[in-house]
């Protein structure tokens, strides 16, 4: 009685929380500024979505800060390995003054000159369609591009673009800016929208640093491949809003519909109740009924009547079913380290639910999902050496280093071999050495020794209770019927978890591949409730049916049946890729399939613990249940 009603609690505060959450990102306090105060705009990087290799924005030779030093601001893990890379740049805005055309740097008798090299390189980065990502008081520039009736939002302004055989700069940026009047001279900005132009500055009229657009349509600028001379030019418009400083992030975070999130639980949710109404009719009916059978078949027996009743089904292996899996070690390694990824996941997206890890927060996700890794390792190393004691292991040290080492040791050795390639194109997606480093003190320094005290502690334990002996001699494993194979029930188990979570999964994969923000974490949180308990009620269903067929090495089959969305994971990777990115290039196509490969391992390992954890203790409970002699 008391479970449910903290159940429909809880459910109602996570309801409330999306409701809340729905288009608010709280997280950051506000900045005041004055009338006429300065404020800095920064720029973060340039991103293309058919090359995914980011760069910094000085590695295009642009108009330089006004007192000609680069400052870039010190970065947290998570805004180094997106590869933002913050710096000053040489606009120039002040709150609540508007500012015609004015040029950026040099002047029109002497216009910036970019020779071959830096104009090839500048077309290169036009023609890859690459955006800039300007930033004033941390709100990310838009930029509002009308499309016959809808208007297409998306953040940063188009470096360029192309016309017949030549490329265009747009080398003139109107900052349309918004102003939320706070207090007496007390201002918030709560809108930030670029307009990038090309317009040919020898068609212009200067006096002194400002310079006039003439009415009708000007010119574009184009990009010479052997050199051009070129001016940089930008307004700034300020408005009154009434947007609040809570809700500037509207404008981005509208991009996607929240109905098509809502419309991604409803179908979680049938699938959960599909999935449960199956286990109801398997627990409830079946279960009840054989465990009845051969409780009732027990006392037959020693009444000397019927023996016949013990010659099928899953009670006839109970001398098997806890029979340590082979490689032992190895199994509690995996295990451990799903458990891992799972109190990381968790954690992390409980205080994103929260709104503490909102896009607004840069890079706080991505830090927050590291240290919370490297700080599970000692709730990994625990289970995962009372598991390896429960499996009658013995050198639980060697254990605990493939615990430590395997998964972080997968991730390490494949972004160090992507990041030699992105490293040599120059990208600031490169991971710098000093954060390499970083990284790895993270690892052999905290993760590492953790897991080690975890096991130090777990292994003293008791090992977990086996309510049936195991016999000394195994028992022969009949013919299985065809769809019991490992590959068939793989494939079977997988399509519900992920029918469960697709929906969600596509919004992850654009917050990642296409510069888009993420930042419907109630939703998140709420799919990934379902995909645990989906998982746990697939896992289980697949265990009583092995178990039925007299086949009880279920250790490492739960674990790798429940995994099996991670294949349909990565099929619709495959898919995502063919259908909605446009990459051609050998490097961003390696830095894909790589960091898709590390996701699907990821997502294995989370889903095949579960899996595995349903099924043990399924498992212990009916074989608790039933009487053996
Ligand atoms: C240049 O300006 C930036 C801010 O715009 C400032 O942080 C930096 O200290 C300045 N550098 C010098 C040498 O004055
Ligand atoms: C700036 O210009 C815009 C558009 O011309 C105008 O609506 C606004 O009132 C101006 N703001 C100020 C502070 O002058």
């Amino acid at each position: 009685m008391y479970r449910l009603k903290w159940g429909q609690a809880i459910l109602a505060l996570i309801l409330l929380l999306i409701e809340v959450q729905g288009f608010y990102v709280p997280g950051v306090a506000p900045v005041e500024f004055k009338k006429g105060q300065k404020i800095d705009v920064k720029a973060v990087k340039m991103t293309s979505t058919h090359t995914q290799l980011p760069y910094e924005y000085y590695s295009l030779p642009f108009c330089l800060p006004k007192n000609g030093t680069l400052f870039y601001k010190s970065e947290n893990l998570g805004e180094i390995l997106r590869g933002d890379r913050i710096v000053n740049s040489p606009y120039e805005v002040a709150m609540g003054q508007n500012m015609s055309c004015r040029l950026l740097c040099h002047t029109p008798s002497n216009p910036m000159t970019w020779k071959e090299d830096d104009s090839v390189l500048v077309m290169e980065r036009i023609i890859y369609e690459y955006t800039v990502h300007l930033l004033i008081d941390n709100l990310p520039a838009a930029t509002k591009e009308k499309h016959e009736k809808n208007t297409i939002v998306y953040h940063g302004y188009r470096l360029g673009g192309v016309s017949g055989n030549q490329v265009y700069i747009n080398n003139y940026l109107k900052l349309k800016l918004s102003y939320h009047k706070h207090g007496e001279n007390e201002f918030r900005v709560v809108g930030f929208e670029v307009e990038a132009l090309s317009i040919d500055f020898t068609q212009l009229q200067f006096e002194g640093s400002t310079c006039k657009i003439p009415t009708q349509e000007p010119n574009l600028q184009f990009v010479n491949p052997k050199g051009t001379q070129i001016l940089f030019l930008y307004s700034v418009e300020w408005k009154e809003s009434q947007v609040s400083w809570a809700s500037r992030w509207d404008i981005y975070l509208g991009m996607s519909d929240v109905e098509i999130h809502w419309f991604s639980i409803i179908n979680s949710l049938i699938v959960v109740c599909f999935l449960s109404g199956i286990l109801t009719m398997i627990i409830i009916r079946t279960l009840r009924r054989d465990i009845a059978r051969y409780n009732a078949g027990e006392n037959d027996s020693i009444a000397g009547l019927d023996e016949t009743i013990e010659e099928t089904g899953w009670k006839l292996v109970h001398g098997d079913v806890f029979r340590p899996p082979t490689n032992s070690r190895l199994f509690a390694a995996v295990i451990g380290s799903g458990i891992q990824i799972f109190f990381m996941a968790l954690i992390t997206i409980f205080f994103a639910m929260l709104g503490m890890l909102s896009p607004a927060s840069r890079g706080a996700l991505g830090t927050c999902a590291i240290f919370l890794y490297v700080f599970s390792g000692l709730v990994a190393g625990y289970f995962s050496a009372r598991l390896y004691k429960t499996m009658r292991g013995k050198e639980w040290k060697r254990a605990a280093m493939l615990t430590a080492t395997l998964y972080p040791g997968i991730v390490f050795g494949t972004c160090f071999f992507l990041n030699f390639f992105i490293w040599g194109k120059h990208s600031s997606g490169a991971v710098p050495f000093t954060t390499m480093l970083s990284l790895l003190c993270l690892w052999f320094g905290i993760s590492l020794p953790l897991v080690y005290l975890g096991y130090f502690f777990g292994f003293r334990k008791q090992p977990f209770t086996h309510p049936v002996r195991t016999n000394q001699i195994p028992r022969q494993v009949p013919d299985q019927v065809w769809y019991m194979n490992p590959i068939l029930s793989t494939l079977m188990a997988g399509v519900l978890p992920f029918g469960a979570v697709f929906i969600e999964l596509f919004f992850i994969l654009t917050a990642l591949w296409e510069n888009q923000f993420y930042y419907l974490f109630g939703f998140l949180f709420l799919v990934f409730c379902i995909l645990v308990i989906s998982c746990s009620q697939i896992s289980i269903v697949m265990v009583y049916f092995q178990l039925c067929g007299e086949d009880y090495r279920w250790w490492w089959r739960s674990f790798i049946v429940s995994g099996g969305t991670a294949v349909y994971v990565l099929d619709y990777s495959i898919f995502y890729f063919m259908t909605k990115l446009e990459i051609t290039e050998l490097v961003p196509t390696l830095m894909y399939f790589g960091y898709t490969a590390l996701m699907v391992l990821t997502f294995w390992l989370l889903t095949g613990t579960i899996g595995f954890f349903a099924a043990y203790v399924f498992i212990r409970k009916i074989y608790a249940a039933v009487k053996i002699d």
